[in-house]
């Protein structure tokens, strides 16, 4: 796909948008990582994820706005995962040109038929969470294709912003891969027409100086 990020004629971009906008890396849930993960979304036992409101306050369920589950996982899984991602942190850091923290908690959720979460950014001034405050990258995990297990539920960025001058990013989730983009930047999952969608989700912290 061709990116902006090099297009002459492109307006100015909005500061979060570069450096690049996208990092992906195939194969990194294993096959019976992402079966284990998907039996677990649909027969296991989860919780409406929260949102916390521009404002800062405490955390809470607004199904209007992320209509999604956490999914209950062992710890011995949730480290894996955990695992996973540091794994590749040093590859982070290198794509978005700064130190990072180690993940420390992924979650993973599902969205059944109807679910979706609408444009937001997983970083914003008014966080108050001061771990919130620093999220720099976004990392997004796929457990099963759009296409095979689900459909709908794409993964969209808004590489310009509420603005739109840019055209919007579609990523289309395919099972084992791994995303990354800024957390400062907009996007939304659109609302899963059929089937489950399962992805795990985590945030990279800028390193402290
Ligand atoms: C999030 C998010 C993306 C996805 O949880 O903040 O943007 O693909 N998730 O589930
Ligand atoms: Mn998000």
């Amino acid at each position: 796909m061709a990116s902006p990020v090099d297009d002459g004629d492109a307006p100015p971009r909005d500061a979060v948008a570069s450096p690049p906008l996208l990092f992906e890396r195939d194969a990194v849930l294993a096959p019976d990582l992402c079966d284990l993960l998907c039996a677990l979304a649909t027969t296991g036992t989860s919780q409406p994820v929260e949102v916390q409101p521009a404002g800062g306050a405490d955390f809470v369920v607004e199904q209007d706005v992320r209509r999604a589950w956490e999914v209950d996982v062992t710890d011995e899984v949730h480290d894996a995962l955990v695992d996973l991602v540091n794994g590749l942190r040093p590859e982070l850091a290198a794509w978005c040109g700064q130190p990072l923290e180690p993940c420390d908690a992924v979650a993973v959720l599902h969205y059944p038929p109807g679910a979706f979460y609408r444009t937001h950014r997983d970083v914003n001034d008014d966080a108050v969470d001061p771990a919130i405050a620093r999220r720099v990258v976004s990392v997004v995990l796929f457990a099963n294709s759009a296409g095979e297990s689900f459909a709908g539920g794409t993964l969209r960025l808004f590489p310009s912003g509420e603005d739109e001058s840019l055209p919007p990013l579609d990523i289309v989730p395919r099972a084992g891969r791994l995303v990354a983009f800024p957390s400062a930047l907009l996007h939304e999952v659109t609302p899963v027409d059929h089937g489950d969608r399962v992805a795990v989700v985590a945030w990279l912290q800028a390193a402290s100086t």
